[in-house]
C-alpha cells in the first residue's frame, strides 16, 4: 500500500509543473479568443464600415485552431497521466486481491478479514483518486488565475493609500506642481521638472496640440498616476500623503466621453452625490440643460441608461456628467473637453451654468475650441509634454508663439467659413 501511495504521489508531483504550464497555455489562448470577441463587439461599427467581417472571422478561426491544438495537447497529456495512474492502481488492486485470495485459500485470512481489507483498500484508493482529481481541477483553475493576474500586472498601475494617509483638508483649492516630471511606462518623460502654482479660485485653460499632455496633467492632479519626480500639492498637502477618496471628493471632473451605468438616469446623476434627494438631482439636471431631453425619455428619470439601456448621444451624456458635477459641487473643478460634443446653442446655454458652477472654485478647462477660454484668468499651452507658454489670452497673443498660431489658425478658419457662408 505504502509503495503504491508513494508512487502515485511521486508521479503527480513530477507531472505537476508540466500540467500547470499546459493549463496556463490553454488559459492564455482562451483569453485571446475572449479578447478578440470583446474587441469585435466593441468595434462592431468599424467592422461594418470597413466591411472586414471575413478578415475578423479569419482571425477568430486562427485563434480557435491554436486553442484547439493547445487544449488537445493538454487533454492528451492528462489522458496519459491519469490512464497511467489508473493502470498502476489496477495493478496494485490485482496484487492485493490475489494476495488475499491466496491467504484465504491457505487459511491465513478469514472471510471477515477478507471483506474488511478489501473495503479499507478500495476506500483508500477511492479517496486518493478523488484527491488527485481535485488537484487536477485546482491546477486548471490555477492556470486561469495566474494568467488573469499577469494581465492585471501589465495594466494600469494601482497605488494604495499610505498607511498614515489623512483626509485632504481643502481650504482654498490651490494646486502646486513642484518640479514635476512624469513618464508613462516605456514613453518619453513629460513635464520635465515643471513647477507652477494654480492659485485658489483661478480659472485656467489648457490648450495645445493633441498628445501635448493636457489630460495627463489633470490625471496627475487626480492621482490616477503618481508623479515620477517631484510632487503635486493641494493646499500645501502632498497628494500622495492624503487618502485618494478624500482627494477625489474634492475634485469634480467632467470627462470628454463620460460613461453611464446601466441604471436609471436619476441614479446616474445622483452618482455626483449619493445622498442627494430627487429634487436636488432634478435641479442639477435643469442647470445642466439635461432636464429638457430627460423629460422626453419613455420613463423620464427612471429610464435605464448605459450600454444596455437607452442610447443617449455624446452631448446628452456630457450634460448628465455636468449635472453630476453640479451636484458634487467640489472646490476644484476639471473639465476635459466637457462641452466638445454639444451644439453651439446648447453649449452657450450650459456655459452660463458652468460659470455659476466655477464661481469661487479652482477650475481647469481643457478645450480645443480656444474661443471657450477667452474669459479664463490664465492659459497654459502644452506641446510635446511641456508647458511652453503661460499667460492670459491677450498676453499670449502679443507673443509669436504656439498659442498665437493656434488662435490665428482657428480665427482664420472661422472667418473663411463665414465669408463662404456670406459672400
Ligand atoms: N495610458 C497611457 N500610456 C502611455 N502613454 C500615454 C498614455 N496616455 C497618454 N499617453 C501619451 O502621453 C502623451 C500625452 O497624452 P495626453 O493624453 O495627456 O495628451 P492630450 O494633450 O490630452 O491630447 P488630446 O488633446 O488628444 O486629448 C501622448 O504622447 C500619449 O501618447
Ligand atoms: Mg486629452
Amino acid at each position: 500500500m505504502g509503495i503504491w501511495v508513494a508512487l502515485f504521489f511521486a508521479i503527480i508531483s513530477i507531472s505537476m509543473k508540466k500540467s500547470i504550464a499546459l493549463n496556463k497555455e490553454c488559459a492564455e489562448e482562451k483569453s485571446k479568443i475572449m479578447g478578440l470577441i470583446s474587441d469585435y463587439f466593441t468595434n462592431i461599427m468599424s467592422v461594418k464600415l470597413f466591411a472586414t467581417q471575413s478578415f475578423e472571422q479569419d482571425r477568430f478561426f486562427k485563434l480557435k485552431n491554436f486553442f484547439i491544438n493547445v487544449a488537445e495537447k493538454g487533454g492528451t497529456y492528462h489522458t496519459w497521466l491519469y490512464g497511467g495512474l489508473s493502470l498502476l492502481t489496477s495493478g496494485y488492486a490485482l496484487l492485493f486481491v490475489s494476495a488475499l485470495i491466496f491467504g484465504y485459500q491457505n487459511g491465513i485470512v478469514s472471510p471477515g478479514d477478507f471483506a474488511l481489507v478489501i473495503m479499507i483498500n478500495f476506500n483508500i484508493i477511492n479517496t486518493i483518486f478523488q484527491l488527485s482529481y481535485t488537484l487536477r481541477n485546482f491546477i486548471a483553475n490555477w492556470g486561469e488565475v495566474d494568467q488573469a493576474l499577469a494581465l492585471l500586472e501589465e495594466g494600469e498601475p494601482t497605488h494604495l493609500d499610505q498607511p498614515k494617509a489623512t483626509a485632504l483638508k481643502c481650504h482654498s483649492g490651490e494646486i502646486t506642481f513642484y518640479r514635476v516630471a512624469f513618464q508613462y511606462k516605456g514613453t518619453e518623460m513629460l513635464f520635465q521638472n515643471k513647477s507652477l502654482t494654480i492659485k485658489s479660485g483661478q480659472k485656467v485653460g489648457l490648450v495645445g496640440y493633441s498628445g501635448g499632455g493636457k489630460s495627463t496633467f489633470v490625471n496627475l492632479i487626480l492621482r490616477l498616476y503618481d508623479v515620477t519626480h517631484g510632487a503635486i500639492l493641494i493646499d500645501d498637502q502632498d497628494i500622495r500623503d492624503v487618502t485618494q477618496d478624500s482627494l477625489r471628493k474634492n475634485i469634480s471632473m467632467i470627462p470628454q466621453n463620460p460613461m453611464l451605468f446601466h441604471r436609471s438616469v436619476m441614479e446616474n446623476i445622483r452618482y455626483g452625490r449619493i445622498e442627494a434627494t430627487d429634487k436636488e438631482v432634478i435641479e442639477a439636471a435643469k442647470k445642466a440643460h439635461a432636464h429638457e431631453f430627460i423629460k422626453k425619455l419613455p420613463q423620464v428619470y427612471d429610464s435605464l441608461a448605459g450600454e444596455r439601456g437607452i442610447k443617449l448621444s455624446g452631448g446628452q451624456c456630457q450634460r448628465i456628467a455636468i449635472a453630476r458635477a453640479i451636484l458634487k459641487n467640489a472646490p476644484i473643478l476639471i473639465l476635459d473637453e466637457a462641452t466638445s460634443q454639444l451644439d453651439s446653442v446648447t453649449e452657450s446655454l450650459i456655459q452660463e451654468s458652468l460659470w455659476t458652477l466655477m464661481k469661487n472654485k479652482t477650475t481647469i478647462v481643457i478645450a480645443h475650441r480656444l474661443s471657450t477660454l477667452l474669459h479664463m484668468d490664465r492659459i497654459l499651452v502644452f506641446d510635446k509634454g511641456k508647458v511652453v507658454e503661460d499667460g492670459t489670452h491677450s498676453e499670449l497673443l502679443k507673443k509669436t508663439g504656439l498659442y498665437k498660431n493656434l488662435w490665428c489658425a482657428q480665427v482664420g478658419s472661422l472667418s473663411d467659413e463665414s465669408s463662404k457662408n456670406n459672400p
